[in-house]
């Protein structure tokens, strides 16, 4: 990562957009609030004057109606420089947007690629527009915790050699849980079978800016690299960045073209200042805030893991299948001793302390802990978690992780075929053995459990109806109830 330098420390775009409202301007343009004065009055006053009075539209003098190259290339250009990337694509509909373009780039109509089977559902909707055809790898797992973890290297080479035609190879580094892939090993298998490995590292758009975090995927080589930088580089939600690599294995125009014909023509200025600001910021200040905060979470760790029946997960796992580094941003506690699932423990912690986790599962509870964390957020944390496991203790055993999601066995068409062919609506239960049109995921984290073009088996059946009972909301599922579902209407006899 570059070091803090004058240029580093510009924020181009964010200061082009703060000229252009300090010089007063007569707003016969849209957005049709025009600055605030045209806004409700409730709205105005939850976001605060300054907030309405950024939001413009582009292609404004002295924004993105200047000589090249303006505030925005300027800044696309200053994030290449911070990630040391070849070159960066601002993205206003989060990472998604970066896997939506990616796949369109990279695994056109009937193009065969390898993907991470538990990628997040971007990828899969990303190949309903492309018509790409994936070949799936499956992580690791760790059948303790019921946690999916990276893919080996090894794995990935013998899938490469299996499938020849395929160029392109999507793997996720770090996962929700702050495990980073072995993503070297990835890279070097990948280019040894002339493959271009893009590295989904939507949770570590903070990685490289401190010395005791996992290095980014770009500092391996990997090919293109999507941040979601809302999640954890401290910018607004919505707002993500897409990079590329040494352009050596991807065709930078065509990812160019994706990238815009899948953004709208009125991008919100606020996202994007926001994306410039947080990259200034991480450029700047990124060492120290980050050191500020992991310095505190040495003692917020042994604290939780003090408390009865809390375990935590943290680096002793890195060394396992699947496991190359730990990021410690992030507070995971494993609550199985409690005799409760995370969720019952999640839902204790929102209805009787306020505090909201980022996600929880059956047998964890994830916390996201960002640049700065303040010593009253953690105590609430701290005071919070041992209050839940008293309160939740019901001196019951252990709760048993979910089992694995037994491989599906692949798309039998492609995502696009299904998801845009004709359907037909059946019960869940008559649908044993037909073609899914649909891609259903719980949310959090989003990984789909059914894809379309996937053949719906009793199950998956299973495993979406408890995902839905443990609470999970169901991500794509065209009935919300799960009684029904989408399938593509079978050729009948003549
Ligand atoms: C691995 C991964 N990739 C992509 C995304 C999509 O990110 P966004 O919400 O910024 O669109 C997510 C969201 O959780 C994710 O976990």
């Amino acid at each position: 990562m570059s070091a803090s330098d004058d240029v580093s420390s510009r924020a181009p775009y964010l200061d082009a957009v703060v000229a252009y409202v300090a010089n007063d301007p007569a707003r016969f343009h849209v957005p049709g609030h025009k600055g605030g004065s045209g806004a409700d009055a409730a709205l105005v006053a939850a976001l605060g004057e300054a907030a309405l009075a950024h939001d413009l539209a582009q292609g404004l003098r002295g924004i993105d109606d200047s000589p090249e190259p303006t505030p925005y290339t300027q800044a696309e250009e200053l994030a290449a420089k911070a990630y040391g990337a070849e070159r960066s694509w601002f993205l206003t509909n989060g990472a998604s947007q970066g896997n939506h373009a990616l796949c369109l780039a990279l695994a056109p109509l009937g193009r065969q690629i390898v993907a991470q089977r538990n990628s997040h559902a971007s990828i899969v909707d990303g190949l309903v527009l492309s018509g790409g055809n994936p070949i799936f790898i499956e992580p690791e797992y760790d059948s303790e915790l019921g946690m999916a973890l990276g893919v080996e290297p090894a794995k990935l080479a013998a899938l490469l050699a299996e499938h020849p035609e395929a160029r392109t190879a999507f793997i996720v580094s770090p996962t929700y849980y702050g495990l980073t892939a072995d993503v070297a090993g990835c890279v070097e298998v990948a280019h040894a079978a002339d493959v271009a490995l893009v590295v989904d590292q939507s949770w570590g758009a903070h990685l490289g800016f401190h010395p005791d975090l996992p290095p980014s995927a770009l500092a391996f080589g990997a090919d293109a690299v999507l941040t979601s930088t809302h999640k954890l580089g401290g910018s607004m939600t919505q707002s993500a960045i897409l990079h590329l690599g040494s352009g050596e294995r991807i065709d930078e125009a065509a990812l160019g073209r994706a990238i815009r014909i899948l953004r709208s023509t009125s991008q919100s200025t606020l996202l994007i200042a926001s994306l410039d600001a947080a990259r200034r910021q991480l450029v700047t200040r990124g060492e120290e805030l980050l050191g500020e905060t992991l310095e505190k979470l040495v003692e917020v760790r042994q604290r939780l893991a003090a408390i009865e029946k809390i375990e935590l997960v943290d680096e002793s796992v890195v060394g396992q299948p699947g496991i190359a580094g730990f990021d410690p941003i992030r507070i995971v506690l494993d609550v199985r001793a409690v005799g409760c699932t995370g969720l019952e423990f999640l839902a204790e912690l929102q209805h009787r302390h306020g505090v909201h986790p980022e996600m929880a599962a059956q047998a964890t509870v994830v916390f996201v802990v960002s640049l700065a964390e303040t010593d009253e957020q953690f105590e609430r944390l701290i005071a919070a978690v041992a209050a839940s496991a008293a309160a939740l203790d019901r001196g019951t055993a252990a709760v048993e992780p979910v089992p694995r999601l037994k491989a599906s066995g692949g798309c039998v068409v492609t995502p696009r075929e299904a998801f845009l062919g004709e359907a037909e609506i059946v019960l869940l239960d008559h649908a044993v053995g037909r073609i899914s049109c649909e891609s259903i995921a719980g949310y959090p984290p989003g990984i789909p459990a059914l894809l379309p073009g996937e053949r719906v088996s009793a199950e998956v059946i299973e495993h979406l109806r408890r995902t839905a009972a443990a609470g999970s909301r169901l991500h794509g599922a065209s009935d919300p109830t799960l009684t029904t579902i989408a399938v593509l209407l079978e050729e009948r006899p003549a």
